[in-house]
This record gives structure tokens, sequence and C-alpha cells, in this order.
């Protein structure tokens, strides 16, 4: 049986991968964790067992992991691309030194361990079209040198000490539930909600920019998918290279056109995060992810945007 402990389960992931995991495992089975208490998340910490774990404290997480036997953890917690650049150190911190005591606990208590990693692994000397799995990995953001750093981390306590480790290189996740915290995809989620209050978005990224993107359903499915996947079948560790479709700005404010015909879309180019967008893959490879454990994805653009604008509509 498992028992999971998520890290950072009131961030965008984690607050649908929380309960999409209690859906699955059982409520009592997953316990959610994150570094403080964040108002709007009272039915995800209701639903079941909520503790306040830091994860660059190792002594409060292994005591967490040893409290309630846990065998998997899912750690979230992380610090993304465009904050990073504000505060290097402080992503160094949370990613890396969080990650290095996630993989401790794991490796003396028997756990495995799952992170995510991201499209933010390639850097400007990457192929930019059909990314390959196995490719150049020179990341100019610290997002992206933590996110490299935590792949070879991985693999190296999965090699060394047999650590169950896996994780995705997963891109812009698009979701109603709970906002991005500081990434360089954000757009991809404001333009929605802009797109319902206003009908008009003003994007930081410019025209003709394309980056990979998935809806969260998808990327949920995924995160279950390769957790239960057969370990026989899998040559590769850290990361999976997924994705589910690639846009730029204006293929996304097409589609919202076709359901909010008055949409209108400008651009205020932000310089930091259109430079971040230039050094990420246009679209990635991911048939490993298909051939290793059977990644399929169910949302396209307008499956996606007509879902979104549905359910936000409800929410707002
Ligand atoms: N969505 C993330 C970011 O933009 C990419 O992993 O930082």
């Amino acid at each position: 049986m498992r028992k999971i402990l998520v890290t950072g389960a009131l961030g965008q992931i984690g607050s649908e991968l929380t309960r999409g995991l209690r859906e699955r495992y059982g409520a009592a089975n997953v316990i959610a964790s994150s570094r403080r208490i964040k108002p709007g998340h009272e039915d995800l910490i209701e639903s079941g067992v909520f503790e306040v774990v830091n994860v660059t404290d190792a002594q409060q997480l292994a005591e967490t992991v040893r409290k309630y036997k846990i065998n998997t953890i899912v750690n979230l917690a992380a610090v993304l691309s465009a904050v990073g650049e504000e505060n290097p150190q402080r992503a160094w911190n949370v990613n890396m030194n969080g990650l290095y005591n996630v993989l401790e606990v794991a490796r003396e208590e028997n756990c495995a361990v799952f992170t995510p990693s991201s499209i933010a692994v390639f850097g400007l000397l990457t192929p930019k079209d059909n990314t390959p799995q196995d490719t150049i990995q020179r990341p100019n953001t610290i997002y992206g040198v933590t996110k490299v750093a935590g792949e070879l981390l991985c693999d190296y306590y999965f090699h060394k000490y047999g650590v169950d480790t896996r994780g995705l290189r997963l891109p812009g996740l698009i979701s109603y539930q709970t906002l991005p915290g500081g990434g360089t995809t954000d757009y991809a989620v404001h333009i929605y909600y802009e797109a319902l209050k206003h009908k008009k978005y003003t994007s930081f990224i410019a025209q003709g920019t394309k980056m990979d993107m998935m809806y969260m359903p998808d990327a949920i499915d995924a995160f279950i998918q390769l957790l239960e996947a057969d370990p026989n079948k899998l040559i590769h560790r850290n990361a999976f290279n997924v994705t589910a479709m690639s846009f730029a700005p204006e293929d996304i404010a097409a589609s919202i056109k076709k359901i909010i015909p008055e949409f209108e879309l400008d651009y205020a180019v932000d310089p930091v995060r259109q430079a971040i967008a230039d050094s990420w893959p246009n679209s990635m490879d991911d048939s490993a992810a298909r051939e290793q454990w059977g990644w399929e994805p169910k949302y396209d653009l307008d499956a996606m945007t007509k879902d979104m604008l549905a359910k936000l509509k409800a929410r707002l």
C-alpha cells in the first residue's frame, strides 16, 4: 500500500495532484504538506491529513516521513523560473537543498521519490524543434540549473542507493484551481482569467514564441501513470520529456476567440521572461515517455480552451 507525502501541496500542481492521489490511493494514505498554511486551500487541508513541512528543514521532513510511515515522496516544493531569477540563492536552497533532504530521507526510510523536472533544463544550445529526450542541457536560468542538477542527483540516488526515483520534464501547465507561482509560461493561464474578466489580455511573452504546454488533467494522469509504471520498462528515469501541445500567444488567443469572439490580445514584452522563453524548446519529442510507460495526452489546445473557459467561468 502506498503511503504518500506531497510537499508543496498547496501550489499549482499540488492542489490538484493531492486530490488525484487521494482519489486513487485513499485520503488517509496521502499526506499533504506545505511550508505554511495558505488561505483558500481549506478544502484540501480538511480533506485529509495536512502537515507543515519546509523541505529545507531536514529534521522536520524526516520526522514527518517517520510519523506517517511514508514510502513515496512527491516533491513539488520548488521556486519557478521567473521568481528564481529575482532570488537565485533562495531558488538554489529550496530546489537543491530541499531535494537533497528528500533524497536522503528516502534513502534512509526506503521511499520512492517523484520530482518534476521542466522544459527549463534546456538552453540556447539545445535543438529547439522536436527536442530529443537525450540532448544538450545547458540552461541559463537558476531554475534550469537546479532542475538539471536535480535530474542528475535523482539518477545518482537510483544507481548508487536503489532509491526508486522518477520524474517528468513538465511543460507549461494550464489550470483553473490554483495560479502558478511565478513561471515564464504563466501567461497561458492568466490569458484565460483576463479573457473572462475583461475580454482582453496583454501578454508579457512576444508573438511567435512557441513553448510546450499541457492541461492539468493530463499532467495529473502523467504523474500517476509514471508512478505506477513497470520499473523494468523504464530505460530513462529523471526525467521524461512530456508535452501535449506547443503554441505561441497568438495561437491561444485564436483558440479563445472561437468562444469569445470579442477577445483581444496585445503585447508588453517582459525582457527577463522573454529571454527565458527564447532559451526553451519550441516543442519537445516525448516518444520515450510514450514508449516506456504509455504517455498519451487527452487535451489539445481547443479542447483545453473549451474546458478551461467553462470551468473558470463557473469558479469566477
Ligand atoms: N512553468 C514553469 C516555468 O515557467 C516551467 O517549468 O517556470
